[in-house]
């Protein structure tokens, strides 16, 4: 079983030189009048997650489907992208049908269609988009291509009134991005991931902790497995762990030492214990503890730098606002210490609701509506992009900046 990261670099590089940028011929070019009661149909298929929906000019959510894999790869260990791949396409006609239907609208009522073209799994974007260009060939609707990652950052202002500019931290099982987001289709990149994503990690540590075999956990993401047993951790120190990057005076994040120093401590354990087959260390929520904090002082470290470079070169203006999104931004350990982080800038923090942290078609809806309200262009070819880097890249400016910033010891945050 490959990780997410790797299999998407295997699968795209495999079937990239195919046909597959013949998709990017325009559709149904035309420009749509925006009202209150334009509706966009939205669908999302980059990963393992299916999601369908409808809204409205006024951000209301008319109908909404969804198909998530996460219980699915759970149990086989890590995401299989055929299996991914089938099961949006076993399940892509009936969730677009079950979304309209809940809006109580047929495709003709529809004023466009949006769906994610990028990034993603290749195998698991096709369907997607693939099933998009059969509707609004059939329906003759406009098809509107939809980067994933800009939809994330996007939806909280969907449930909360913020304004361009704000700085967003972008941390799901594909990415970990700092970014200015300076409006709809203007976007800053500040920092990345130099090998993982938060969620991948997480995931990866609840595997090979084995919190499967824990009925309660069994059926949790990694992450989300992680949270909720460190909830129960009596919060000793045993634990240590490095802080990644911390002479890189940049908002670059790391999270494979994080990893690798998470693999001794439990090789340590397991020795000790002589652990054997499906058992589990005893310290497991310790350890879960432990690795949640050393995620969360790092992200936090970048996060406070990200601010900073902000505040020298006065991007955001007056709106001092953080939108926290993607997957990872469910944790609410994670996002309570960001909160407070905000507020020694006096920052305000946002998430969206925590289903539409992760995947859903809500967001790419959305992003086609505020794309539509906005009247950005949307007759673009409609082009998959397995690998498209999120915005304008500053890193090097923000590394020359040499901001000094300290380490953040959460539990000092938090008390
Ligand atoms: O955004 P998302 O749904 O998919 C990607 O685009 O990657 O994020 C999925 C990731 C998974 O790695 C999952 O373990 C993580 O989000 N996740 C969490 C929580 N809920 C989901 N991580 C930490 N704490 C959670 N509560
Ligand atoms: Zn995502």
């Amino acid at each position: 079983m490959l990780s997410r990261k790797l299999f998407c670099k295997v699968l795209n590089k495999y079937v990239c030189n195919q046909d597959v940028h013949s998709i990017s011929k325009r559709l149904v070019s035309t420009s749509i009048s925006f009202s209150p009661q334009t509706c966009v149909l939205g669908i999302e298929t980059s990963c393992d997650d299916t999601g369908c929906a409808v809204v409205n000019g006024d951000g209301i959510i008319l109908g909404e489907a969804i198909c998530s894999q996460t219980k699915l790869h759970v149990k086989f260990g890590g995401i299989n992208p055929i299996i991914a791949r089938d099961l949006h396409k076993d399940n892509i006609d009936r969730l677009v049908n079950e979304a309209l239907g809940c809006a109580n609208k047929g495709v003709d009522d529809i004023d466009a269609i949006a769906v994610t073209v990028k990034p993603g799994l290749l195998v698991s974007l096709e369907v997607g988009v693939k099933y998009a260009k059969y509707l609004s060939r059939k329906y003759n609707k406009p098809l509107i291509p939809i980067h994933h990652m800009e939809a994330h950052a996007l939806i909280a202002r969907m449930f909360h009134k913020i304004k361009f500019p704000f700085l967003s931290l972008l941390i799901s099982g594909g990415h970990c991005l700092l970014v200015v987001v300076k409006d709809i289709d203007d976007f800053l990149l500040l920092g990345t991931t130099v090998d993982n994503s938060p969620g991948e990690v997480l995931d990866k540590v609840a595997r090979r902790m084995k919190l499967k075999n824990i009925e309660e956990l069994s059926k949790l993401s990694g992450g989300r497995a992680i949270e909720e047993a460190a909830k129960t951790s009596c919060g000793t120190h045993i634990f240590q762990f490095p802080v990644p990057l911390v002479r890189d005076r940049d908002c670059n994040f790391s999270f494979s030492g994080l990893n690798e120093a998470f693999l001794k401590h439990l090789a340590v354990k397991e020795s000790e214990h002589q652990i054997a087959g499906d058992e589990i260390i005893p310290e497991y929520e310790d350890l879960c503890a432990a690795f949640q904090t050393a995620v969360t002082e790092h992200i936090l470290h970048r996060t406070e730098r990200a601010i900073l470079f902000c505040q020298k070169n006065n991007f955001l203006n007056d709106g001092f606002n953080i939108v926290v999104s993607g997957g990872v931004a469910c944790n609410n350990f994670i996002f309570n210490s960001i909160e407070k982080l905000g507020i020694k800038y006096n920052y305000s923090v946002y998430r969206p609701p925590p289903q539409y942290c992760t995947d859903n078609g809500v967001m790419i809806a959305w992003n086609g509506m505020e794309k539509i309200r906005n009247k950005c262009d949307i007759n673009l070819p409609v082009e998959i992009d397995p690998n498209a880097p999120l915005g304008e890249s500053i890193i090097n400016d923000v590394k020359k900046a040499n901001l000094k910033c300290r380490v953040i010891r959460v539990n000092k945050l938090l008390r």
